[in-house]
């Protein structure tokens, strides 16, 4: 079954990459269909009907605060046109749950995603509610912990993450298999010729040809790295010699 990816945002000429990113291989592939579409096409009228010829999206607080929300007529029009009934709605924020590669592989399942790229302070909260309501799945998703100015990057980093998980998608399924995260770890270190670079030698066990000993060294390697890195990631009872 062929993706659909609809995009939502005032800054549609961003995703004029995702010709020649890796993306453009699923494309090809016919495995992922995208259409991005500029929210301003939804702001033409007012809430009230009347028309507006500002094209306005965003208004100040309720409460009060520094910066703008985004909306939710404006929103509402353009995710009514794009989100269709089997549809996943997906709002990149700061605020939102950690995306992580077990949310990607979920996600590559879905035959439509919805990102609304919201700029700003965020977009009003009724947005995720009403869809969420109305019975879809809607997921606001974290990139990480800073913040970016909207949620374009962090669309993009998503598309191509969940992207090459589509099945079918990567020529060497084993690569994906094998990479950071799919395990919970990071990924053990590589390395290709020469042996000798700048002083500096490929690890002996890689040369051996002994496969059960590579495995094994490659495994250390692992949780060697994600002790190092990211003990947040390292399971209760993962030990490794020192
Ligand atoms: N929008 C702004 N910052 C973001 C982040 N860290 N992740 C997802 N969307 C964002």
């Amino acid at each position: 079954m062929k993706m659909r990816i609809d995009v939502v945002t005032i800054f549609p000429e961003f995703f004029g990459v995702l010709d020649v990113s890796l993306l453009g291989k699923a494309r090809e592939a016919a495995l992922v269909e995208t259409h991005v579409h500029d929210l301003r096409d939804y702001a033409a009228f007012k809430a009230d009907g009347s028309p507006d010829v500002h094209r306005t999206v965003d208004d100040a607080p309720f409460g009060g605060g520094a910066g703008m929300v985004m909306k939710a007529d404006v929103w509402g029009k353009a995710i009514d046109d794009v989100l269709r009934p089997s549809g996943v709605l997906v709002i990149p924020s700061p605020a939102g749950v950690p995306f992580t590669q077990a949310l990607a592989a979920d996600l590559a399942e879905a035959s439509q995603l919805v990102f609304a790229c919201g700029r700003y302070e965020g977009i009003d909260a009724r947005v995720a509610q009403h869809y969420a309501d109305a019975g879809y799945r809607v997921i606001e998703a974290s990139l990480g912990d800073y913040v970016l100015n909207g949620g374009e990057v962090a669309a993009f980093a998503m598309i191509e993450a969940i992207t090459r998980l589509i099945p079918g998608f990567m020529g060497n399924a084993q690569s994906i298999v094998e990479e950071s995260h799919s395990d919970g770890l990071l990924e053990y270190p590589s390395y290709t010729r020469p042996a000798q670079w700048r002083g500096l030698e490929v690890p002996d066990v890689l040369l051996s040809g002994h496969h059960a000993r590579i495995a094994q060294w490659r495994r250390d390697q692992q949780l060697e790295r994600t002790r190092e890195r990211r003990p947040d990631l390292l399971p209760p009872d993962a030990t490794v010699a020192d």
